[in-house]
């Protein structure tokens, strides 16, 4: 139990361009919980214990997860950035020495296989961190995937944080990580939040490992459906539209 994988899914955040009064995470794609497909999208790699972060409306999340018999919470009471997020769950993992997925809540569109491959990526490289990566020309506000010219990867750069050259990338961060679960709790402890957004980073943990001579791949493992984090009513019902394609 303490070595096979588990999970943490991002979900503390405020939502405030759904203008409705449910979480986020909890407005109805196909008649579940967009959260609840990101658990059954979980579960099918065989994880056993999911750590849900919640923080904004923290009572309704937990009280419509409470079912679940595999998800535990902890609780953000800020809203810090992904990398603070993340942080939360420390406690919770404190005694786990396999991987971790790392996912956002609001990405209902997430499949078991693309998950599954992370986790296999992660293994057969023996990698601190694999970053799920998509391509698509509709890259903006996401995380651009730098690479040198020999195409290893280098680091994750914000939209906000990147230059000129760097805003032309179309490989981009799906918000889809496999870490090692020890690695992950020590490199977050190097996180500062030294951006535009002043927030801590979870996609900076990349770097970090990496620059602790550390195994750190991008891998192409997600299709750009996957990634799309849904923000708005509009993008509710595109998500809707391409699950009901499936
Ligand atoms: C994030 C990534 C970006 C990636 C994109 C994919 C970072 C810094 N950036 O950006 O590289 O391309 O996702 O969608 O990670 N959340 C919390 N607590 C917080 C902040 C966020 O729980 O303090 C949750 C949100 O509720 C959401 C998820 O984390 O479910 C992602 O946060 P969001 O603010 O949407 O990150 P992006 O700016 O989209
Ligand atoms: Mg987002």
């Amino acid at each position: 139990m303490s070595d096979s994988p588990v999970a943490i899914i991002l979900a503390a955040g405020k939502s405030t361009r759904m203008k409705s009064e449910t979480p986020k995470v909890l407005h109805q794609v196909c008649g579940q919980s967009m959260i609840d497909h990101v658990i059954n999208a979980v579960r099918e790699t065989g994880v056993q214990k999911i750590v849900v972060i919640v923080g904004h409306k923290a009572d309704e999340v937990k009280a419509a997860l409470d079912h679940h018999s595999d998800v535990v919470f902890a609780l953000q009471a800020e809203q810090k950035g992904t990398g603070h997020a993340v942080m939360m769950a420390e406690e919770a993992l404190k005694d786990h020495t396999g991987s971790v997925l790392v996912l956002a809540g609001d990405t209902p569109l997430l499949k078991g296989s693309s998950l599954q491959k992370l986790l296999d990526v992660q293994q057969e490289n023996g990698a601190a961190c694999i970053v799920g990566t998509a391509i698509t020309e509709n890259n903006h506000g996401l995380g651009r995937i730098v690479r040198d010219e020999a195409g290893k990867f280098l680091k994750i750069v914000e939209h906000k944080d990147a230059s000129e050259v760097e805003l032309q990338i179309q490989e981009i961060n799906t918000g889809c990580f496999a870490f090692q679960t020890q690695s992950l709790f020590a490199a977050l402890k190097k996180l500062r939040p030294e951006n535009q957004q002043a927030e801590y980073y979870l996609t900076d943990c990349a770097e970090i490992l990496l620059n602790e001579g550390k195994t750190v791949l991008a891998a192409n493992t997600l299709d750009i459906q996957e990634a799309m984090g849904v923000n708005t009513q509009d993008q509710l019902a595109e998500v809707e539209k391409v699950m009901l394609n499936r």
